[in-house]
């Protein structure tokens, strides 16, 4: 059933403090809380339950009948409580067998096993009966009792006490209390047997912080990364927010088995090992660097989501745009900012266009959701991000702090909304509010516009408007205040004449600038001021002029991209020949390959398959689009043919370091080579076996690997091989080894067969299963045929029952089908109407329901 945003109502009961008990025995785990509860509002007490066997429950003393109460499908209500109520209750439930990690769950198998939360957004009604519900927040006190072979006992906040199980030798307990109030889903605790990595930190208001890592014996080595990257975090935020930790002890927990990358939960953050774990045998810079960016993500929530947290899950935005605009600005600090402009622009157009393009369309503050778990998307996380720094640009670096500092000020304790968080920021600029639309309306705006030039008048008139489609279930979109940063360039010098942020916020407007003695090139939405798609009146020589002049990385890299997209995307008629993009690129390579390898690196990208599909409303046709890509990139490597050798040998191997610049000579090294072998260039299979054999680290061997596999070189078989020998006992290697196959350029549905049925694979381990099945989403052409069709949905039809979160989540890469050229179109149809005759989860079925309305 759905739920409404505006149906909100308060609780009527609040719970001042929780204690909870928690026993992990064999085969079950006894849960006894006690609920100190105080009414707010008139009405019944409504406790929330999944999954429980409840055993007993008693109030102020007495215990309750049957009568007493009534339960209903995740229910619990007791009317006429009266106003204090004490409750007692006992459940049981079953970890070992929580295969859909929620709650309180068993990750690994055998000898190896530990037992985890993860409680956002509503998993906490799964370890005991609850008003589980981000306005509810309560001072938790955790006992946790087990065996001691699980040595490790962790909850949220401060240890109080440790020791032996009176009468039990083989039994130990452990209570933690946490001074802050909180939200349930924050609740976390931990029951394992790991080592520790400790450091400590000092913060600016001169508290002694304990920093631990936590992993199994053979992952300690790869924890360093992880907390260098706590440390600079922590005092980042204190020096650009003024924000500084409030508790004796920062815990982190790294899990193999983790739907997601990883948890804020208070003082005990829970990891994806994928998302902690890091060292240069191991771990690729890219994936390095993220481990970086999340780690400061989830320590960014102590103070966006933890101490000011969500009225409700609707405003799941208020704390994930937010956190992730500051992660983002965090990663920008830690290597050139318009890679990482670049980085995340990048993965905004892939993902969140598309998905706003699609059915699965919904606002950054969605209003209505049956499962939440289906929320957590690119849409409320990146485009939620975009929208914070819409309003942190507009306001400028001060005023934005000013407004920051009044949004900690004003609601630090409380269960805010998105219109809160505005009137904060507004402080300044009352304006800021008006950016509530776009926490309302969903689809990607388009702004279209072009120029005209009067020499007489010495003016240049830029006219702009906008357009968002109208999302059928949605109001008709309004006009939204869109920031268009822009610089006009002088054609004969290239320098810059003017430079204005626009804000078009109007269906149509129109901007003059004065005194402009000859027509200028003008550049729109630099450094991406807005997540809208930009269609201007461009002649590709004035792209490839500003390819040339543009000042920064990111608005160079933007032009290429736009270049690109004319050649790739415009019908047959008007499409824009290569040789002006091949012809700047050729100007601008050199130069930056031993400038800023990395930004070079970048300016050979050609958008993903996934990126050039969400611009196409119809007849979709894959293998064109993917025949198009590959003869683009054949013509880049071929126009460089000559030059790939010694660009490839001005970067030689050194030894490993963790700089941005030899990070970037390592990326570019990486597409040197793949354009060398493209381009079958002489000796490129031997580059390829050298960097390998002679690696400093893994980004060095993946590459080569990838390459070699991707151009089916003669020993590639060998080396996949090898590298499975050389990796076997590293589950995170081992991903990566099952992802460079499941996404080679010539992969075939029987590949992805034969993979998911290797000794291996493991069904219960989301990470496994995303390096094969998620690889595998990525390659249209394959997965929009009977058989990939057969097979994926096979492979949602087995998750469904026993994972539903991450079976929606797979589900969701099919949404676009109805873009797709026929027969395709009705296979996939036929495929998606068989799938929902055999699911069950409200998650998949919400999912399902949304993807096959795009038929109507
Ligand atoms: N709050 C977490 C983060 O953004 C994500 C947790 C999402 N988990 C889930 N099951 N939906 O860091
Ligand atoms: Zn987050």
């Amino acid at each position: 059933s759905k739920i409404n945003l505006k149906d909100y109502k308060k609780t009527s009961f609040d719970v001042e403090t929780v204690n909870l008990d928690i026993k992990l025995f064999e085969e079950y785990a006894q849960v006894n809380s006690t609920l100190e509860m105080l009414r707010q509002t008139e009405g019944d007490l409504v406790l929330f339950g999944e999954e429980l066997e409840l055993l007993t429950i008693q109030m102020n003393g007495h215990q309750l009948d049957k009568e007493d109460y009534q339960q209903e499908a995740g229910t619990l209500t007791i009317a006429n409580a009266p106003d204090e109520v004490t409750l007692d209750i006992q459940v049981r439930i079953c970890p070992q067998t929580n295969t859909a990690l929620e709650g309180l769950y068993m990750a690994g198998s055998g000898d190896d096993t530990m037992f985890v939360t993860q409680c956002e957004p509503e998993g906490f009604r799964k370890i005991t009966f609850y008003p589980d519900r981000p306005d509810v927040l309560a001072i938790f006190t955790t006992r946790l009792e087990a065996d001691k072979r699980y040595a490790t006992l962790l909850a949220n906040g401060n240890l109080v006490e440790a020791g032996d199980v009176v009468d039990e030798p083989n039994r130990h307990y452990a209570i933690w209390h946490d001074p802050t109030n909180k939200p349930s889903y924050l609740f976390a605790c931990v029951v394992a047997d790991l080592d520790v990595l400790t450091d400590s930190y000092t913060t600016s208001e001169g508290r002694e912080v304990t920093l631990e890592l936590y992993a199994k014996s053979a992952d300690i080595d790869k924890c360093d990364v992880g907390m260098q990257a706590l440390k600079d975090a922590m005092e980042w935020d204190e020096v650009n927010y003024g924000r500084a930790y409030d508790l004796d002890r920062y815990m982190i927990v790294a899990v193999s088995q983790f739907n997601m990358g990883a948890m804020e939960n208070k003082g005990l953050n829970i990891f994806n090992t994928a998302c902690v774990l890091s060292s240069p045998e191991t771990t690729t810079d890219a994936r390095s660097f993220s481990v970086k960016a999340i780690i400061a993500h989830e320590y960014f929530h102590n103070w966006t989501g933890n101490r000011i947290t969500c009225r409700d899950w609707f405003q799941l935005c208020l704390k994930e745009g937010f956190t992730v605009y500051r992660d983002q600005s965090f990663s920008a600090d830690q290597q050139s900012s318009a890679v990482q402009r670049i980085d995340d622009v990048a993965t905004l157009r892939a993902h969140q266009f598309s998905e706003d393009a699609g059915p699965l369309a919904h606002p950054v503050r969605p209003e209505s959701f049956v499962e939440i778990n289906n929320f957590y998307t690119t849409t409320v996380y990146e485009k939620g991000a975009e929208i914070v720094r819409m309003i942190a640009n507009t306001l400028g670096l001060d005023d934005f702090r000013k407004g920051t500092d009044e949004y900690f000020r004003r609601y630090d304790g409380q269960a805010v909304t998105v219109e809160d968080f505005l009137s904060a920021l507004s402080i300044t600029d009352n304006k800021i509010e008006n950016f509530i639309d776009w926490y309302r309306q969903p689809g990607t705006p388009v702004v279209s516009g072009h120029q005209s030039y009067d020499s007489t008048a010495q003016t240049l008139t830029i006219t702009l408007s906008q357009q968002t489609r109208h999302v059928s279930g949605f109001d008709a979109p309004k006009p939204l205040p869109i920031p268009v940063a822009t610089a006009l360039f002088d054609k004969n010098s290239g320098g810059i004449v003017a430079e204005r942020m626009l804000l078009l916020d109007q269906a149509t407007q129109t901007f003059v600038f004065e005194n402009i003695t000859s027509e200028p090139v003008v550049s729109l939405l630099r450094d991406f001021s807005a997540p809208v798609q930009l269609n201007y009146d461009y002649q590709d020589e004035d792209l490839a002029f500003l390819l040339k002049y543009e000042t920064n990385g990111f608005n160079r890299w933007q032009v290429t991209q736009m270049l690109v997209n004319r050649i790739l995307l415009q019908g047959q008629s008007s499409k824009s020949s290569p040789d002006i993009y091949l012809q700047a690129l050729s100007q601008a390579l050199p130069v930056l390959a031993s400038d800023d390898a990395m930004l070079a690196a970048r300016l050979l990208d050609i958008p993903s398959a996934q990126e050039l599909a969400s611009a196409i409303q119809k007849d979709y046709d894959p293998e064109l689009v993917k025949m198009q890509r590959e003869s683009l990139y054949q013509q880049v490597a071929d126009t460089f043919k000559d030059q790939w050798s010694e660009l490839y040998k001005q970067l030689p191997i050194d030894a490993y370091e963790d700089s941005a610049e030899a990070r970037g000579k390592r990326a570019l090294r990486n597409v040197i080579l793949d354009m060398a072998l493209t381009a079958d260039v002489n000796d490129a299979a031997e580059w390829a076996e050298q960097q390998y054999n002679h690696a400093s680290c893994m980004t060095e061997r993946f590459g080569a690997l990838k390459a070699m596999v991707n151009h089916q070189v003669a020993n590639a078989d060998n080396y996949l091989q090898d590298f499975y020998q050389r990796f076997q006992a590293d589950d995170l290697v081992i991903d990566l080894w099952f992802s460079v196959q499941a996404s080679a350029n010539n992969v075939s549905v029987d590949v992805i067969e034969s993979l998911l049925m290797h000794e291996d694979f493991d069904w219960n381990t989301p990470n496994r299963v995303r390096s094969v099945v998620g690889a595998f989403s990525a390659q249209p052409t394959v997965l929009w045929t009977q058989d990939g069709l057969d097979m994926y949905t096979g492979v949602i039809k087995k998750l469904d029952d026993a994972n539903p979160v991450l079976a929606s989540r797979l589900l969701q890469v099919l949404a676009r089908w109805n873009t797709l050229v026929e027969p395709r179109r009705q296979m996939a149809h036929d495929s998606l109407l068989d799938l929902q005759k055999n699911v069950t989860s409200k998650h998949v079925m919400e999912s399902l329901d949304s993807v096959l309305n795009a038929a109507n």
